[in-house]
This record gives structure tokens, C-alpha cells and sequence, in this order.
């Protein structure tokens, strides 16, 4: 096979960069802080940052595992995992499930990263520098309103992540996010360290970690669950093939691990500074998807050098959000591929594919808002749009469900030597992993799973 992802990984920091480019992305700078504040704030965080810690990493130490002891991309990876088992070949399927989340996330991740091109544009024209938050906050909402100019975007950004994987050098751009990532972090805690001198700050702090357990509820919990997942880049079979040609001598705890706290480091940073300026300009936490695009630009237009902060920070942002992107397509590619499709063939028709649903999703900020495909199963299902739709249940059913699966699979299918070995390291953080595993990551996800399909439905 010839995955550009499947080349040797030269060393283990060129393993854990490109992990982390997977890794890093809308879910930590977009994502977490329009769902913590959705969400009420602390509890919201603390039940993130334990799910990370019990389900999120052991399970993606189980998943890169396999790819690493199946020695493949990930269809091939398990069926040779369950051919060695004696189980059943069927397991497989779990790659095309996997697939199948994947193309789903890509479409909306698409269409909200092409935002971030709209964004490039005003940090050049200045349109957003010494502005009024009413004015940036409005900004956003023309953005919205304007499907034409949405369209544009979700196609320009659709066709730099395609254009990456049909060339097939996606590790050409991993390479350079190698170097480029640290300015990210470095970018955050500016952004960070600025918030600490805002009004709203004390209030941010208290808002995100002083737990205000009344704001305790099953979607707190499972929308929780999903942004572990989701953030990780874990439940789709995605990493599987990151396993396949780690270093041999890499513990995979160990590199997991690093992933997780740079992972939860930019979420982190990103949330402080965006809370702090939610309580400075009486902004409302839970603005949803737009509270990134508002806050942050209201700091750039607060700071000197405005618009080279603001260009940076977006150019910055839109590598992190190509990296992952790349990373949502490039198994969908590869498993078409698979099937004897050419690179080329592959790579156009899951982005005809992806270019479509994620242009519908565009709609459902204007003209589709009310329109709710699934409103017929009731339940939640009646007050999703297609952006609704699409944001929830990949994320928060289809990844924890294929997790759950592919930990199963880990532990019980796969035998101990094979499983053993693929995770390196010490036999503590083996047996730690093991036990981590089988005692509360699948029993939890198993359970977490069965309240979220019957919250869905409304029986909860
Ligand atoms: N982890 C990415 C992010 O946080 C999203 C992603 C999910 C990427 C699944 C690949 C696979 O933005």
C-alpha cells in the first residue's frame, strides 16, 4: 500500500507532531468554548477533562495500537487482527463505519473552517481593527447571512485540503505544521496572558473552574463525551493508521499522553481567552458557533498590531484546521484506494460528496434554519437543522460508538501478546492501560452511548 500516512515516522516527535496535527483543530480553538458555554462553563470543562483523561486517551492508545499491531491502513489492519483471533472477519466494517463519521464531520468541518478564510480577508482589509464589538459581532452575522459568500469559503477551504490529498503530500504540510504549531501556542497564551488583563477575567476564571454543580445535565455530560472524542480525533478509525509505522522502540502511553495535554493545552488557552472577553463586553457565553469569530476579533481590534495579530492568528488557525482536515479525508481516500480506485477518482468523489452535504449545512445558518431533515424520529431530532444534525451525531454517537468498539476489540478480540507489544512501553502503563480500558472506558462509553440514544429520542 502506499498511504503518503503510512511512510515511517523518522522519529517519535515526528509521530506525536503529526498526531497532534490530527488532533488539533476546530474542536479545541471552535468547538470547546462555544460548547462550554453552551453548556454552563466549569462542569461542562471538569466532565471533559475527566472523560479526556478515562475514556478519551485509553481508547486512543487502543486505537493507534491496533493500526500499530495490525501493521496497515485500518480496514486491512483489522481484518489481519481478526483473522490472527480466530474472530470474525466482519470486524473490518468498523473502518467503513469509521469512513462513514468521518465524511460526515468533513462536511460541516469544511464549511465552519472556510470561515476562517472569510476572516483572513477582513484581517487584510482591516475591516474588523478598532471596531466596536457591535460591529465585529455583527460582522459575523452578515457572514451568516450571506450563503453565496459561505458557499465560496467551504469551497475554497474543501479544495485546499482536497487538492493536498489527491497530490497525496499530505506529509509535506505536516512537516511544516512541525514548525509552524508552536507559534500557535505561542499566539494562544498572548491571547491568553492579554485576557488577564481584561475586566472579565475573574469572572472567566470563576465561570470555568469554580464547578457550579446545578448546571448538571445528560446533555452537559454526553455533549462532554463527544468533545473528548471528537477532539482526539479518536473513535473513527482515523489514527489507526498513525500505528502502523511508529518508531518501534516509541511507547505509545507516553506519546499519547503528550498528544492529550498539547491537545487540551490549546482548548485551554483558547477558552480563557475567549471567556475573558465574553465577561469584559457583556457578551453572551452562549452566542454557539459564532463565539470564537466574535470574541477573538474583538481582542485583535483592543491590541496594538491589530491586523498582524488577527492575520496571524487565522492563518494559524487554518493550518491547524488543514491538518486535521486532511486527516478526516485521507482514510476515506485511501480506503477507495483500497478498492482499486485511482488517488485522483477517490479524492473527487468523496469531495463532491462532502462539498454537498457541507453546502446544505451552509443553508442551515439562512435559508435552511428551519428546515429539519430528520424532524420525523421526534425527540431531539425535531429541533435539529442539518448543521444541528450534523454537529451532534457524528460526534457525539457515532465516534463514542465506534471508540467503544474498537477498545472491545482491543481487549478482548486481539490477543494480549499481539495487543502487549503494539503498546510498548512498561508493563505499569500497560497493565494501567488495560485496566483503565476494560473497567471504565467501555462500561462508561457503553452506558454514556444508551443515554444518549434515548436523550435523542427524548425518553430522558
Ligand atoms: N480533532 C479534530 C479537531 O479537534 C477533528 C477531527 C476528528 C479530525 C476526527 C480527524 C478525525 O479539530
Amino acid at each position: 500500500m502506499n498511504h503518503p500516512v503510512l511512510e515511517a515516522w523518522s522519529s517519535n516527535r515526528a509521530f506525536i507532531f503529526a498526531v497532534t496535527g490530527a488532533a488539533v483543530g476546530l474542536g479545541n480553538i471552535w468547538r470547546f468554548p462555544y460548547l462550554t458555554g453552551e453548556n454552563g462553563g466549569s462542569v461542562f470543562l471538569l466532565l471533559y477533562l475527566f472523560f479526556m483523561l478515562v475514556i478519551g486517551l485509553p481508547i486512543m492508545i487502543a486505537e493507534i495500537g491496533l493500526g500499530r499491531a495490525g501493521r496497515a491502513g485500518p480496514m486491512q489492519a483489522l481484518m489481519r487482527l481478526a483473522q490472527g483471533a480466530g474472530a470474525s472477519l466482519r470486524w473490518r466494517y468498523l473502518a467503513v463505519f469509521g469512513g462513514l463519521t468521518l465524511f460526515l464531520i468533513l462536511s460541516f468541518y469544511s464549511m465552519v473552517s472556510g470561515w476562517s478564510l472569510a476572516y483572513l480577508v477582513k484581517s487584510v482589509d482591516g475591516s474588523l481593527a478598532q471596531q466596536s464589538p457591535e460591529v465585529i459581532a455583527g460582522a459575523f452575522g452578515q457572514l451568516m447571512s450571506n450563503p453565496v459568500l459561505m458557499l465560496l469559503c467551504h469551497t475554497l477551504f474543501l479544495l485546499l485540503t482536497l487538492g493536498v490529498v489527491a497530490a497525496g503530500v499530505n506529509q509535506g504540510l505536516e512537516r511544516l505544521n512541525t514548525y509552524l504549531m508552536p507559534l500557535l501556542y505561542l499566539l494562544l497564551l498572548l491571547l491568553a496572558a492579554y485576557a488577564v488583563t481584561t475586566p472579565g477575567f475573574a469572572e472567566a476564571m470563576r465561570y470555568l473552574f469554580l464547578p457550579d454543580f446545578n448546571a448538571v445535565s445528560w446533555k452537559v455530560v454526553l455533549d462532554a463525551m463527544g468533545q473528548a472524542f471528537f477532539t482526539l480525533a479518536v473513535g473513527a478509525c482515523a489514527l489507526m493508521a498513525y500505528g502502523a509505522y511508529m518508531p518501534e522502540d516509541q511507547s505509545l502511553p507516553r506519546a499519547a499522553v503528550v498528544v492529550a495535554l498539547l491537545d487540551v493545552g490549546v482548548a485551554l488557552l483558547a477558552g480563557i481567552a475567549i471567556f475573558a472577553l465574553v465577561f469584559s463586553h457583556q457578551l453572551e457565553p452562549t452566542s454557539g458557533p459564532g463565539l470564537m469569530f466574535i470574541t477573538l476579533p474583538i481582542a485583535f481590534s483592543e491590541l496594538p498590531f491589530s491586523h498582524v495579530l488577527s492575520l496571524g492568528f487565522f492563518l494559524l488557525l487554518l493550518l491547524a484546521t488543514w491538518t486535521s482536515s486532511i486527516n478526516l479525508a485521507e482514510p476515506l481516500v485511501a480506503m477507495l484506494k483500497d478498492r482499486g480506485w485511482s488517488r485522483l477518482r477517490g479524492t473527487a468523489v468523496i469531495g463532491l460528496g462532502v462539498w454537498i452535504l457541507g453546502s446544505l449545512a451552509a443553508l442551515s445558518f439562512n435559508v435552511m434554519a428551519e428546515v429539519y431533515p430528520l424532524g420525523f424520529l421526534g425527540g431531539v431530532f425535531a429541533e435539529k437543522n442539518l448543521f444541528g444534525l450534523l454537529t451532534s451525531i457524528p460526534t457525539d454517537i457515532f465516534l463514542p460508538l465506534g471508540g467503544l468498539l474498537i477498545a472491545i476489540f482491543a481487549v478482548y478480540i486481539v490477543p494480549v501478546a499481539d495487543i502487549r507489544a503494539a503498546i510498548g512501553g512498561s508493563e505499569t502503563f500497560y497493565l494501567l492501560w488495560r485496566r483503565m480500558t476494560a473497567k471504565l472506558a467501555i462500561p462508561l462509553t457503553g452506558l454514556l452511548l444508551l443515554t444518549s440514544v434515548l436523550t435523542f429520542w427524548g425518553v430522558l
